[in-house]
């Protein structure tokens, strides 16, 4: 047998040939050129990955990262030769937003440390080695052109009913939707108009051999958990997203909205929210509509009645073409928090919108966070008024089943929902404005109004309200309080009364 042998020949020249081997692979040791994934495992069986697709471009890194909804370019390093700090950029909608990325390459592993905002934890984690291509944005698809997806003929007072976020965000599960079924049949909730129980992000697991969208393991049979939901005479509803990914970065629908849409039927899904996140990647705000278009007329294809609720923040002036695409209602705002200042920012804000509600379709300022336990029972009151003058949706953002009674008096007050669940469906608007006093009033049915008399301040107010700023030439012969419950009697011009701190007296009026 021939044997081959290699004979090191020593001298100058082999000196030279093993130093340049030397540097050659030691600098590629150094080099994080390299599609990275630092995957954190879940305990719904699904990983949340954040990607490093970087590419070392003599001293400083180039490339993108992503993560959840959000896709950076990077546009500065600094550091090196094996430590950086990364910042990266992207456009949200005309907004930038920014991410800072300190990696360190450590043998065959990057260690990246990060914040989602700068006031946030530090965010440790470890990335290896990924297939080249993965986790990168998908192409583009083709949009539609635009038409008018017809009126499904849902919706015809503001929806009512849950919502998982507020409360549970990604530690929804089948029994936490099951108990809120369980609490909304039999906590007078139901009887009040509350209908619609919903799932929000977090329930998806991937997709299956076939590109069919699956659960992933807190929902193990979405079809019997749509079937106990309608065993108690109330509806379901579920969450995605245009986008790759959903803001939570869960599987979305991109390229596969028909298929999402028939799913959603065959489980019995009777809700649909569709929340932009990571679509903002791939389209620009002008193409919104069309985006949104695409799931409208797949739901209408669907085989079943599914209620289209759009969540895309009020980007492109949704209220203008909402109806268009099939929407029944549609978020006019960014996301609610639990504290006055924001349901107030987001609530007052609202004034102007009122021509573009209608019956089937209407203005979504985000969902309650009534007895969420940021704000005092005057502050959730105000809440409650502000968004039933609004015809908004009323879908409540609490545990059910760790309700206090004057939450429940508050969300079940028959006489604020009736303004709001109005069926002339027409939205109320700002009367006057002074200081920390605000006057809204919303027509209602039979010649009837609605006022609300709000203070914003932090001290208790007086609040007059003249009739003739409501267009009356003589006092309402009927005024109710619709949170004392009473009939008050009224005479003159003007009615005057106190107001608690961040507190509101509403009325209604009867000619
Ligand atoms: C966005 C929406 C929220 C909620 C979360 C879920 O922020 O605006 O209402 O659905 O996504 O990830």
């Amino acid at each position: 047998m021939k044997r081959f042998s290699f004979k090191l020949r020593t001298g100058v020249g082999t000196t030279f040939f093993l130093a340049l081997l030397f540097v050659a692979i030691s600098s590629f040791a150094d080099d994080i050129t390299g599609n990275w994934v630092a995957r954190s495992p879940q305990s719904d069986g699904t990983s949340l990955d954040t990607y490093l697709d970087l590419k070392q471009v003599g001293s400083g890194i180039t490339g993108h990262i992503r993560v959840t909804q959000f896709y950076y370019n990077i546009v500065e390093s600094t550091g090196g030769p094996d430590s950086f700090v990364l910042t990266g950029s992207m456009m949200d909608g005309h907004n930038e937003r920014r991410v800072k990325y300190e990696v360190r390459r450590v043998g065959n592993e990057l260690h990246v440390a990060t914040r989602r905002r700068p006031d946030s934890e530090l965010i440790e984690m470890v990335a290896h080695p990924a297939p080249a291509g993965e986790g990168a944005l998908p192409a583009r698809l083709p949009l539609p052109a635009l038409h008018d997806v017809p009126d499904n003929g849902l919706a015809r007072t503001p929806p009512m009913g849950w919502n998982s976020w507020n409360k549970f965000a990604g530690r929804v599960d089948d029994q936490a939707v099951r108990a809120m079924a369980d609490a909304i049949a039999s906590n007078g909730m139901k009887d009040a108009g509350y209908q619609y129980v919903n799932i929000d992000d977090t329930w998806q697991g991937g997709r299956d051999a076939q590109g069919k969208i699956v659960p992933n393991k807190k929902f193990p049979d979405m079809k019997g958990l749509a079937d106990y939901v309608h065993g108690k005479g109330l509806k379901i509803g579920i969450y995605s997203s245009p986008g790759p990914k959903t803001c939570a970065g869960y599987e979305g629908s991109y390229g596969h909205e028909e298929q999402d849409a028939k799913t959603y039927a065959a489980w019995g899904i009777d809700y649909l929210k569709y929340d932009w996140c990571d679509a903002r990647n791939l389209y620009a705000d002008e193409e919104t509509q069309a985006v949104y278009q695409k799931m409208g007329d797949a739901l209408l294809k669907s085989g079943r009645p599914i209620l289209y609720s759009l969540c895309q923040y009020g980007r492109a002036e949704v209220w203008k073409w909402g109806a268009k695409v099939g929407g029944n209602a549609w978020r006019t705002t960014g996301d609610i928090h639990d504290s006055w200042d924001s349901m107030a920012k987001i609530g007052f804000a609202q004034n102007g919108l009122a021509s573009f509600a209608k019956p089937g379709h209407w203005n979504d300022p985000d969902m309650l966070e009534i007895g969420n336990g940021g704000m005092t029972e005057d502050e959730y009151k105000v809440h409650m008024t502000l968004w039933a003058l609004l015809a908004a949706p009323l879908l409540a953002g609490n545990d059910l089943r760790e309700m206090s009674p004057a939450i429940a008096a508050i969300l079940i007050n028959t006489e604020v929902i009736a303004v709001d669940q109005d069926k002339e469906g027409t939205q109320g608007r700002r009367i006057g404005k002074l200081g920390e006093q605000e006057i809204w009033a919303r027509l209602v049915s039979d010649n009837q109004q609605a006022v609300a008399l709000f203070n914003c301040g932090t001290e208790q107010a007086e609040i007059t309200v003249r009739w003739s700023d409501l267009g009356l030439t003589s006092t309402p012969p009927r005024v109710r309080d619709l949170w004392a419950h009473k009939d008050l009697h009224v005479l003159g011009q003007e009615y005057t009364t106190a107001v608690p701190p961040h507190g509101v007296v509403l009325l209604r009026l009867a000619e």
